[in-house]
């Protein structure tokens, strides 16, 4: 018997000119982009896609394996005929930009890095990984939005925004559970791209949210200071989702970043 397998992520694909491809956070799925879907598609092509087993992508098995994943994105790109793109991600995202970098350094025009970390997990980071696959499995998404919410979302949101808590518990919950674990999985097998970060031969733009707890400024400022053409903004009253926290912040800051790549393929 023949299975079809779909291996073809989903996406969204609107507007024209420089193509963005945005790559979610954990445990989410593409629709935290909504924000700079809306705006940036006035402006430039924007793809959003969803990691494998959930969202567009929820008829695909799960993939534990951000390297896999990074070869799903250059297929999607192959299909499309998009020679190179701003490759835009966010904490998790993030690791996977990097993921796509090490293997296709020539399909990238510039690399947005929100809010994330170049470092490896440490062993107490792993461990809690496997706890956190524990629980997902054994009790559902309920402790994983209790415990992943008071990370994603800065305090500003937390005191001000009590339907941006919703919607990012809503997310959460949406996402289905082998996808959850699949990610735990692929971030905890990452390796370390500090020494990736001085051969990144494309201009790159880190934004990092002043209230970001996981990857905190500090960190997005060694990020910057390894890379070879790095520009840096910090979103104030941001957390770690600072796309979803301060759009309009994070928007003109891809504005910006875009305005400066004028002319570049
Ligand atoms: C994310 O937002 O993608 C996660 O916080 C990343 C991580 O757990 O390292």
């Amino acid at each position: 018997m023949l299975i079809a397998v779909n291996t073809t992520l989903g996406h969204t694909d609107r507007g024209t000119g420089t193509p963005l491809l945005f790559l979610h956070a954990f445990p989410l799925h593409a629709e935290m982009w909504t924000p700079q879907l809306t705006v940036l598609s006035a402006l430039a092509r924007v793809l959003t896609v969803d990691a494998p087993g959930r969202g567009r992508s929820a008829s695909m098995s799960p993939v534990p394996s951000l390297d896999e994943r990074a070869v799903r994105i250059c297929a999607l790109l192959d299909l499309l005929k998009i020679p190179k793109v701003v490759l835009v991600g966010l904490s998790m995202g993030g690791y996977n930009a990097f993921a796509f970098y090490r293997r296709f350094p020539e399909r990238v025009l510039a690399l947005v890095l929100a809010d994330t970390r170049a470092q490896a997990d440490t062993p107490e980071a792993r461990a809690g990984r496997t706890a956190m696959i524990r629980t997902a499995e054994t009790q559902g998404h309920g402790p994983i939005a209790d415990a992943m919410l008071p990370k994603l979302l800065g305090k500003t949101a937390h005191e001000t925004r009590p339907e941006l808590v919703q919607q990012v518990r809503a997310m959460i919950h949406s996402v289905p559970i082998p996808a959850i674990v699949s990610d735990l999985q692929a971030m905890a097998a990452r390796p370390d791209s500090t020494d990736l970060l001085p051969t990144i031969r494309v201009p790159t733009l880190i934004i990092v949210g002043d209230e970001d707890v996981p990857s905190p400024p500090a960190d997005a400022r060694e990020m910057a200071d390894r890379l070879p053409q790095p520009q840096l903004a910090v979103l104030t009253h941001a957390g770690h989702l600072s796309n979803l926290e301060q759009p309009e912040a994070f928007n003109q800051a891809m504005k910006d970043f875009l305005g400066t790549l004028k002319g570049r393929t």
